[in-house]
């Protein structure tokens, strides 16, 4: 897909000011037309993930399906490659690989910058907004006053709503906004995330609130009336709870329902910096309260992690898939605040995890989400690739296959591996490095990224970043993606999920598999290049 795009409408012509009236995202002379192609031709811009063509990017926003689109708007800033005033980016896609970059959505207005939110599909017109029969898909997101900021009040957030009725093409903000004022002073009040309750017959919204989230309920999406407050006293907290995500799931293979919290904390991780703790539990339409068999992992100060990886912030799973698909499916932003604003990209700035299946797992230990990528990724294997089948790794092998854009697959003869670790090394002629250990002896997996390539652009960037397996006690079998600047791991089916940027100063090369300490069998490993989306 040779996708012209038309540069202007990311240069956001007149958000120069930072209370400046709403823009329309229209097409104006300042066209510059670039061949797409062209530009994901850049250096460490990957092949097989959402990237925005230029400019700033964080969190994803509003994802939503309607009517054969995935939508993926987010945080974007059009004029620079660092964060500024907010607007939402707006891309679809018809199989969630492949992306169409369309205009700007949401611009900054009188009441601030568009920080994060959800879109919702209105199906019974509850709001009204529905004028033409379509149901309108409406948007539920931060207004920041920057102005506010500045004059060190407290209540410079508050939630407000827009509405679509044209598929997410064209937004009209409600003139009524905002539906939830600051009215308490909260100075961190943002990122709500709305589902629909049908158990209740209502909206139900989390929303982030400095060091726990509130609950909120609607029958319209305009009027809301507060519920509870979860969390202040359980999990990890050693940073901003950001970008809640709640809702039902049922148990896989199970008649069992609970409900889900997923909340975002920066900093405050085990790896250092952004990241997505866990909750699970039961809702009775007021509050949340965490199952006992989970909440013993969760004493004041600990978590639970989606991804123990340093780069997979801000994620949130998209609303109103058909019921006939059922899947709970997540993306994060492929990044982590400690160094987002300098990694070395020029045009561009950071890419979206790959889209994945959440999956709640229940056993007598506990409950635990797997993070699985969805078979549509499939799609853009190629024919091009090899496989080892029960191979023995007593010190090292060179695997013939240039490891830029691969899936890797492999699988542990466990009981007749002896190593007390066993790694993947991706390196370039230039000596540069990046090591993705499976250790035997306490069952974790650790990717040593410290001479991975560029990484002095911050002294928080160059790590070893260390997952655990959690309630599974042996490293069985391991997926890996490889793209030209991340990789993601997952292990045993993705209960323990790793993602991590990476900024080799030219391409890996050369792909070994070592092992130390004894010998390591693999029943098979298998390495597949993957074709670009862009
Ligand atoms: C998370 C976040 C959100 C906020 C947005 C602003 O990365 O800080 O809490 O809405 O980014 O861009």
């Amino acid at each position: 897909m040779r996708l012209i795009i038309v540069l202007s409408v990311f240069l956001c012509i007149g958000c120069k000011s930072e209370n400046k009236k709403e823009v329309p995202p229209e097409i104006t002379d300042q066209e510059t037309t670039v061949e797409e192609k062209e530009l994901y031709a850049e250096d460490h811009r990957n092949q097989f993930h959402f990237s925005p063509p230029v400019n700033w990017m964080n969190d994803p926003n509003g994802m939503v399906y309607f009517d054969g689109e995935y939508h993926l708007f987010y945080q974007y800033h059009p004029e620079s490659n660092v964060w500024g005033p907010m607007h939402w980016g707006h891309a679809i896609s018809t199989d969630l690989v492949h992306w169409e970059h369309l205009p700007i959505a949401l611009y900054p207005d009188d009441l601030g910058y568009i920080f994060s939110g959800s879109a919702v599909i209105d199906w019974k017109n509850t709001s009204g907004f529905s004028k033409n029969g379509n149901p309108p898909m409406v948007a539920i997101f931060t207004h920041h006053d920057p102005k506010g900021e500045k004059s060190g009040s407290n209540n410079f957030q508050s939630q407000s709503i827009a509405y679509s009725l044209d598929k997410g093409r064209t937004w009209k903000k409600y003139e009524a906004n905002p539906v939830i004022p600051n009215s308490q002073n909260i100075k961190d009040f943002r990122d709500p995330k709305v589902i629909w309750d049908k158990d209740r017959n209502q909206w139900l919204m989390v929303l982030a609130a400095g060091d726990h989230v509130k609950f909120y309920s609607s029958k319209n999406l305009k009027k809301w009336t507060y519920l509870s407050d979860f969390g202040r006293d359980l999990g990890a907290h050693g940073g901003l709870w950001e970008c809640p995500d709640f809702f039902p799931m049922k148990v896989e293979n199970s008649a069992v329902e609970k409900w889900v919290l997923l909340q975002s904390i920066n900093p405050g991780t085990p790896n250092g910096g952004s990241g997505t703790q866990y909750f699970i539990g039961e809702f009775d339409g007021k509050e949340f309260t965490v199952d006992p068999d989970f909440a013993k992992y969760l004493r004041r100060g600990k978590g639970v992690w989606l991804d123990q990886g340093r780069d997979n912030y801000a994620g949130v799973t998209w609303s109103d898939i058909p019921e006939e698909d059922g899947r709970r499916l997540f993306m994060g932003w492929m990044s982590n605040w400690d160094y987002a604003q300098v990694v070395p990209t020029e045009k561009w700035r950071s890419a979206m995890t790959l889209p994945r299946q959440l999956i709640l797992v229940g056993d007598n230990i506990g409950y635990r989400l797997r993070s699985r990528t969805i078979k549509e990724l499939e799609e853009l294997r190629t024919d091009d690739g090899i496989v080892l089948d029960n191979i023995i790794i007593s010190d090292s092998i060179n695997v013939d296959i240039d490891p830029s854009m691969l899936e890797i697959n492999l699988n542990l003869d466990t009981e007749n591996t002896k190593a007390t670790a066993c790694w993947i090394e991706l390196s370039n002629d230039l000596g540069e490095k990046l090591d993705i250990y499976m250790n035997f002896g306490d069952q974790s997996i650790m990717i040593d990224r410290t001479k991975s390539g560029k990484t002095a652009f911050s002294d928080k960037f160059p790590s070893r970043i260390s997952g655990l397996l959690g309630i599974e006690k042996l490293i069985r079998e391991v997926t890996i993606y490889l793209d030209h600047s991340s990789s993601e791991v997952f292990v045993n089916r993705g209960l323990c999920t790793m993602t991590n940027v990476h900024f080799p100063t030219r391409p890996y090369n050369t792909l070994k598999l070592k092992s130390i300490g004894g010998i390591t069998v693999m029943n098979v490993f298998s390495a597949t290049k993957l074709k670009s989306i862009w």
